[in-house]
């Protein structure tokens, strides 16, 4: 069959590193050949040319069946990076440009894998959730400004911008997900008890959506009292769809508490297919860590497999899934491998 264009953003810090392995996978898992356009955004370019992401770049990558994208992002307080240029210029940029405006996290816990859990919170059920992340609105769109900067009458203010096509599209997507899985639950995460606003435009349309998919119970949680039941029962947990910003933060607690940042993978989907979904790692570029071959490649190498799935290979991802399942079972506590090591053990199970 077709070949699948794949445009390749291996981005800053451990980006390279973990995206070196997860082609390495991808070479050995794709059932159809896959042509990589390597693409050198991140702080390098920006800092040797000024460019984040050139529209002439941002055309070419369009014309892609999806992205790899390993991380961007400098170190936090580097002089030269101001804060959030390439976060908010090329990450959010390709977000909402490609409108990806389902960031599909899922979270698992693998055998073998190591989790901070105590048995009694493990022994509660088989934690395997997702979280479905409105990836285009909510306090990322950058509405907002600053007044009598640097003074003590400073005021800043960042609105988050919900509107009922963007909070309906995402819900729908949630919901069908919930259907699809066995337990069909959504729960609904927020804080409507104070963003009166906002929050009445999520309630509103989880309710009003609810009557076309009758099998799936939903519940709604509060997003600080959602951070207490991921760390005590996060069991009760199958679909949780919230806004973006909250979305950001429960995923990296998902992460911390089923196995590990290094595990965590995601999907930044356009179900519409107007333009190619991106798959990423949930962490960032670990400046701490970077060029070290210390990072696990793994998060990356999951994302890979949401890719193939994506694009309709499920077969595909589910081999990856089975051979990292394998490779986690045998992995020693206190014997890190190196990140190639990783990725050279994940992929030699798929040949
Ligand atoms: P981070 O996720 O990069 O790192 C947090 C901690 O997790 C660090 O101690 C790091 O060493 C560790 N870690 C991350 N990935 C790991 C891996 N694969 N294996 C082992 N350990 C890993 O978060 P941060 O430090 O807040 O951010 C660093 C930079 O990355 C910032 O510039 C931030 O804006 C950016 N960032 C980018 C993305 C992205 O590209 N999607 C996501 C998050 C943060
Ligand atoms: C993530 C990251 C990004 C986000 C940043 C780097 C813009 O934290 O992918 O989780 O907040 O979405
Ligand atoms: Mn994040």
């Amino acid at each position: 069959s077709a070949p699948a264009r794949l445009a390749v953003i291996p981005g800053d810090g451990i980006g390279p590193e973990v995206v070196s392995e997860a082609l390495k996978v991808l070479e050995v898992a794709s059932p159809v050949k896959l042509e990589t356009t390597r693409y050198d955004l991140g702080a390098e370019r920006y800092l040797a040319t000024g460019e984040v992401l050139p529209d002439s770049v941002l055309d070419e990558i369009r014309g892609h069946d999806a992205i790899l994208l390993g991380a961007v992002g400098g170190r936090p307080g580097d002089p030269n990076l101001p804060a959030g240029l390439l976060e908010r210029g090329l990450l959010l940029k390709l977000r909402f440009e490609l409108d990806h405006y389902v960031n599909l996290r899922p979270s698992k816990i693998y055998p073998g894998a190591v989790t901070p859990l105590s048995e009694a919170v493990l022994a509660r059920g088989e934690v395997d959730f997702v979280v479905v992340r409105e990836g285009t609105e909510g306090p990322y769109v950058g509405n907002g400004g600053a007044l009598r900067v640097g003074t003590p009458a400073e005021i800043a203010t960042e609105v988050s911008v919900n509107t009922a096509y963007g909070v309906e599209r995402v819900v729908r997507d949630a919901f069908s997900r919930a259907q699809r899985r066995p337990r069909k639950k959504l729960t609904l995460v927020h804080k409507t008890n104070v963003l009166v606003h906002a929050g009445a435009v999520w309630s509103r349309i989880v309710g009003e959506v609810a009557p076309d998919f009758p099998d799936v119970t939903v519940d709604y949680l509060h997003v600080d009292a959602a951070t207490i039941f991921l760390s005590t029962d996060p069991a009760r947990f199958d679909v949780i769809v919230t806004d973006n910003l909250f979305g950001d933060i429960i995923t990296d607690l998902a992460a911390a508490v089923t196995g590990g940042i290094g595990l965590a993978a995601s999907g930044n989907i356009n179900p519409d297919r107007t333009a190619p979904s991106m798959f990423e790692p949930v962490h960032g570029s670990a400046p701490d860590i970077a060029g070290q071959q210390k990072a696990d490649p793994t998060a990356t190498i999951l994302s890979a497999a949401l890719l193939l799935d994506h694009l309709g290979h499920a077969d595909a991802a589910a081999a990856i899934e089975t051979a990292v399942l394998a490779d986690l079972s045998e992995r020693v506590p206190g014997a890190p491998r190196r990140t190639a090591e990783v990725g050279d053990a994940i992929a030699s199970r798929l040949s």
